[in-house]
């Protein structure tokens, strides 16, 4: 059955720099609709988990399905066609334009006329340019940035301008959304309503979500499994419940002094 099947499945993957194994024998998969938090401490390997799936850098070793068909060494190009977003730890806009126009960079190789993007994913494109504005607007809407759309990104408050990379990153129109660490350097306020802005997409939107983020509570209230990496390695993997009382987890991660 199809839709028992994981959308996104990593299995055995490793990645080594040099002489450090940044990644292990990593082995876990997300299920449509489920928020996934990806959590561990500094230097566990979370982002390069990202860059791997993302098409950034190819494994060593190991294997990287998305809707039942293999991705690792596609370049993110073609992963970002397959339906896989991300965001990136660090803002990542064109500071110098504005809202709308960055929104816009994301939606490029969605339109049909455009010479952005993978020539092969092509037939894929479903944005004619006479529908662009009212696809921003859509996006615009969802993540309510509508009143800054035509400030310049740059001098959005630091909370928006990472609401603006998860709107870059819809923009592609992506089934599943991997975001890295989107609540640091956001206040009380803004954490609120990144939490609201996640349940959203997956409530209303569909969309699946793997989130990796230092912010437990925030974690422990969005995320239906958590994936615990150390040093590279999968330690744990369970509910919130479950991860919050692992021993393994407690002594290797949520018992450190962060
Ligand atoms: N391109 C690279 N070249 C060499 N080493 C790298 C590279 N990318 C990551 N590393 C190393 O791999 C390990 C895992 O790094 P990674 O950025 O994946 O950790 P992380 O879990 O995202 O940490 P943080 O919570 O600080 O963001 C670290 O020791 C890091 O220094
Ligand atoms: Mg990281």
């Amino acid at each position: 059955m199809r839709n028992t099947e994981p959308l996104l499945k990593i299995s055995g993957v490793s990645r080594r720099f040099g002489g450090l194994m940044a990644l292990r024998d990593l082995d876990f998969s997300v299920h449509r609709g489920e928020i996934v938090g990806l959590i561990g401490p500094n230097g566990a390997g979370k982002t390069t988990a990202f860059n791997v799936v993302t098409g950034t850098i190819p494994p060593s070793s190991g294997e990287v399905s998305y809707n039942g068909q293999r991705i690792s060494g596609l370049p993110p190009s073609r992963v970002v066609v397959a339906g896989l977003a991300r965001t990136f730890q660090a803002t990542s806009t064109y500071p110098g334009e504005t809202t709308a126009s960055n929104i816009y960079r994301g939606m490029l190789p969605r339109i049909k006329e455009s010479m952005v993007g993978p020539v092969t994913g092509r037939h894929h494109r479903d944005l004619p340019i006479g529908q662009v504005q009212d696809e921003i607007d859509r996006i615009l809407e969802i993540t309510d940035l509508k009143r800054w759309a035509h400030a310049e990104a740059g001098s959005l408050p630091y909370g928006l301008q990472k609401k603006l990379g998860i709107a870059v990153a819809l923009a592609t129109k992506p089934t599943m959304l991997l975001l890295d660490e989107p609540a640091a350097g956001l206040n009380h306020e803004e954490c609120n309503e990144l939490a609201r802005l996640l349940r959203r997409l997956r409530d209303d939107h569909g969309l699946t979500l793997l989130l990796v983020e230092h912010h437990m509570a925030l974690v422990m209230e969005l995320c239906q499994r958590i994936v615990v990496l150390v040093q590279g390695q999968k330690i744990a993997e369970g509910t919130p419940e479950e991860i919050r009382n692992h021993p393994a987890v407690i002594e290797a991660y949520l018992g450190a002094p962060d």
